[in-house]
């Protein structure tokens, strides 16, 4: 009989299957965009609170035995941790696990993208709002798309498949919408545009800052031509896609605000610093750090003590994040304490 952890699925109360596992790796970061961080005095988490390798695969090979099958590292800026690649050969010689991705914002890509790639990674999204050098500064207070766009290229060249994450600010980022589309269409890349959300850690978040979803839809319609919605090819993905109808290209859109995929939602996030989390907006947490590093637990108990935590996680987990409703209140982690 093989001992330990029984297998998943990790069903909600709400019916919904999780296996996504969103892994934040730091909460640290080498830009300072607006909607996320503070520009000085973030509060970052001493090194000691962070999981090591080794513990974040430990929780990885636990929830891939309850039923996960996608993993992605996000952060801060998952770049800036030492020795990324070395997570990645771990993660991605898991059995079960089907997709390892990367969320990162670019800047340290040229040198590691073909590290990354060699260790495993499957797919990279870049975080990038704008081609233009003066409003790069002005929404992440630092001189860096430079790299960020020679990351791109040393990905492309890697064979990573590659998309962006472009958020979207109402009254900030219009004159980008139509180029980050253009240079995505000549790229292969597609440009996913995702509502900004009340995540910052300073609390700017407003209404109607919101660049939603339809009319960027249609600035792309006016700008470059007509856009037809792609069939749904995963109904758990919260990117609704458009293809442009001369062929060339696709973009997508995270419409979180105007239009939230919870009822779809197939996700679980580790932090940084060994807390589990069901939601983005999440105000309750789950402790993994403490089962990791109680020296009273066997390997066999602590992974099933890691299991019971997870199942716990995703038994809590709500029906969503109610950003519509009156009642909201933002959740006490900034975004770049989470991970996206
Ligand atoms: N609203 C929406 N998206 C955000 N991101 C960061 N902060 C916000 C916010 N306030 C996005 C970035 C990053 C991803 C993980 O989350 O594009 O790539
Ligand atoms: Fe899932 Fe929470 Fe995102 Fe909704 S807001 S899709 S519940 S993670």
């Amino acid at each position: 009989m093989t001992p330990g952890v029984q297998p998943g699925p990790l069903v909600d109360g709400f019916g919904r299957l999780h296996d996504n596992l969103r892994i934040s790796v730091t909460d640290r970061c080498n830009i300072r965009c607006f909607y996320c961080m503070p520009e000085t005095g973030a509060p970052f988490v001493p090194h000691r609170e962070i999981l090591r390798y080794e513990e974040i695969e430990q929780v990885a090979r636990v929830a891939a035995r309850l039923g996960v099958r996608k993993l992605r590292l996000t952060g801060g800026e998952p770049l800036v941790r030492r020795d990324l690649p070395e997570l990645v050969q771990k993660l991605a010689v898991i059995p079960g696990i089907e997709d390892l991705g990367l969320t990162t914002n670019g800047v340290l890509l040229e040198r590691l993208a073909r590290p990354l790639a060699e260790a495993g990674l499957k797919r990279l999204n870049v975080h990038l709002d704008t081609l233009d050098r003066a409003r790069f500064e002005h929404i992440t207070r630092r001189d860096e798309l430079h790299g960020v766009l020679a990351g791109i290229d040393a990905a492309q060249a890697a064979g990573l498949p590659v998309k962006i994450n472009s958020v979207a600010v109402k009254g900030l980022v219009e004159p980008d919408i139509v180029p980050l589309a253009r240079f995505g269409r000549e790229r292969g890349i597609e440009i996913r545009y995702i509502e900004f959300m009340p995540l910052d850690a300073q609390g700017l978040w407003l209404r109607d800052k919101v660049l939603k979803a339809s009319d960027i839809l249609a600035m792309l319609a006016e700008g470059i031509g007509p856009l037809d919605p792609l069939p749904v090819s995963d109904p758990r993905a919260p990117a609704l896609e458009y293809r442009f109808r001369d062929g060339v290209g696709a973009v997508g859109f995270i419409a979180s605000v105007t239009r939230p995929f919870c009822l779809n939602c197939n996700r679980i996030r580790l932090t940084a610093d060994g807390h589990l989390r069901y939601c983005l907006f999440a105000h309750e947490e789950m402790d993994v750090k403490g089962v990791l590093r109680d020296e009273s637990l066997d390997a066999e108990a602590r992974e099933e003590a890691l299991a019971e935590r997870i199942r716990a996680n995703v038994r809590a987990k709500w029906i969503g994040h109610e950003i519509n409703s009156t009642q909201f209140v933002p959740p006490p982690r900034p975004m770049y304490a989470i991970g996206g």
